[in-house]
């Protein structure tokens, strides 16, 4: 066995490779009416962690659940881990790094999920899978599809950015859009489940999700010269991200290839600040989520439990920003490194300028602090309007050029 599950509520043990998504026990509680219970933690067995430990160069597949056999087909990672000179100048933070997901083949961080359900599916013999999602985890999960030859079905809200769902439909996947939330399309993509079959790959509600979305802890690892940063900036909607990112942590841990998990800070909208909550107040009751950073947009996160100990196991804490600090950061984030990132990326960035001082009273200036950049801004061009404008064509002559100010 390479693998077995536990409840990350109750802790019972479930000595089982099988496809399980929930504890049955923990999960009969679930009602909408507060964070979900009996998600479930995959832990992989001493001697897979052992032989990692005696490896001088460790990959994501040393600790995935289900390893790939061939990872070219669809390559995750590695993603560049940039200097951002001029932003680390203004912020007198010397050791600033961002982490480029928005580099990932679909755009997003969610490729790293999306390739680990799909791995999980080939090992099991299914070929469909079914998910929910605010347009990225369907854009990823299509992308894979489309390289691994799955059926996609995807629940979308109608309102998602019509460039994520359009990406989806060219990828091949089933797109169904919904007239209602993300938190209404996930409700239903279950169902869809239930009715017709195949894997659900829901964030948190699969327990692959959060196993791949560890691989990029396990990449930081090795792209930092064996070591990890003392801060990781994340932008939080279900959770399910910062949860990945712990386990991958506490996966090296347990390896004994590092000895402290890094400080994770959760990024979240004003508008959207459920997990904030649950880590401030432990008031794990739904929000009404309105956030423009529609990928953080969640009214009661799926994985919101694990996400907010995980916050705290590691020391870390919440900073919510508004809307509008949020598209600002997204604007100077451009201007100053380069990087167009889309507003749920941006938010991880607007909370660290937000909580510059704070991090730097808590770990000193020099401490080595990463930002992860999840989505790329390509993908929402709309949410420039009424910002930023082409200018006007001038006249195709060197009289026009003259008139130039700049
Ligand atoms: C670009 C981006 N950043 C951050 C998040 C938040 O991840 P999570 O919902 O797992 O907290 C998402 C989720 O869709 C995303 O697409």
């Amino acid at each position: 066995m390479r693998f077995h599950y536990v409840c990350s509520d109750c802790g019972k043990v479930f000595m089982t490779e099988e496809l399980m998504y929930q504890c049955p026990e923990c999960s009969k509680e679930n009602n909408g009416s507060s964070f979900p219970k009996g998600n479930l933690i995959v832990e992989l067995e001493d001697e897979v962690l052992e032989k990692a430990r005696k490896k001088d160069h460790v990959t994501p597949d040393d600790f995935y659940p289900y390893p790939s056999d061939d990872k070219e087909i669809f390559p995750i990672g590695v993603t560049p881990l940039m200097r951002p000179g001029r932003i680390a100048e203004r912020l007198s933070l010397p050791n600033l790094r961002f982490k480029l997901d928005s580099q990932l083949i679909s755009g997003s961080f969610k490729d790293r999920a999306s390739y680990e359900v799909a791995l999980q599916a080939k090992a099991l013999g299914e070929k469909k899978i079914v998910l929910a999602s605010t347009g990225n985890a369907g854009a990823a999960m299509s992308a894979v599809g489309a390289a691994m030859g799955l059926d996609i079905i995807l629940f979308v809200p109608a309102s998602a950015p019509i460039n994520k769902l359009m990406q989806s439909v060219l990828y091949g996947a089933h797109v169904v859009p919904v007239k209602g939330s993300y938190d209404d399309a996930f409700a239903l993509s279950i169902e869809y489940t239930k009715l017709f079959g195949g894997i659900n790959r829901n964030t948190a509600y699969n327990p692959m999700t959060i196993e791949g979305k560890k691989s990029i802890s396990i990449e930081l690892f090795e792209q930092m010269g064996r070591t990890v940063p003392d801060a990781v900036y994340v932008p939080v909607g279900d959770g399910c991200i910062i949860a990945g990112v712990a386990k991958g942590f506490r996966d090296l841990k347990k390896a004994g290839l590092i000895e402290k998990v890094p400080r994770l800070i959760a990024a979240q909208s004003e508008s959207s600040d459920a997990i904030t909550r649950a880590i401030r107040n432990e008031d794990f009751s739904p929000v009404s989520a309105t956030t423009r950073a529609d990928s953080i947009s969640v009214d009661l996160p799926a994985n919101g439990r694990m996400a907010a100990s995980a916050v705290k196991e590691s020391g870390g804490w919440a900073v919510t920003v508004s809307d509008e600090r949020i598209l600002e950061s997204q604007l100077e984030l451009t201007r100053e490194s380069g990087v167009l990132a889309e507003p749920a990326a941006a938010t991880a960035f607007a909370a660290l300028e937000e909580d510059r001082d704070h991090i730097v009273s808590e770990l000193g200036q020099d401490a080595s602090i990463v930002v992860l950049l999840t989505g790329t801004g390509f993908k929402d061009m709309k949410v420039f309007d009424n910002r930023i404008s082409l200018p006007e064509p001038i006249e195709n002559s060197v009289e026009a050029v003259k008139k130039l100010k700049f």
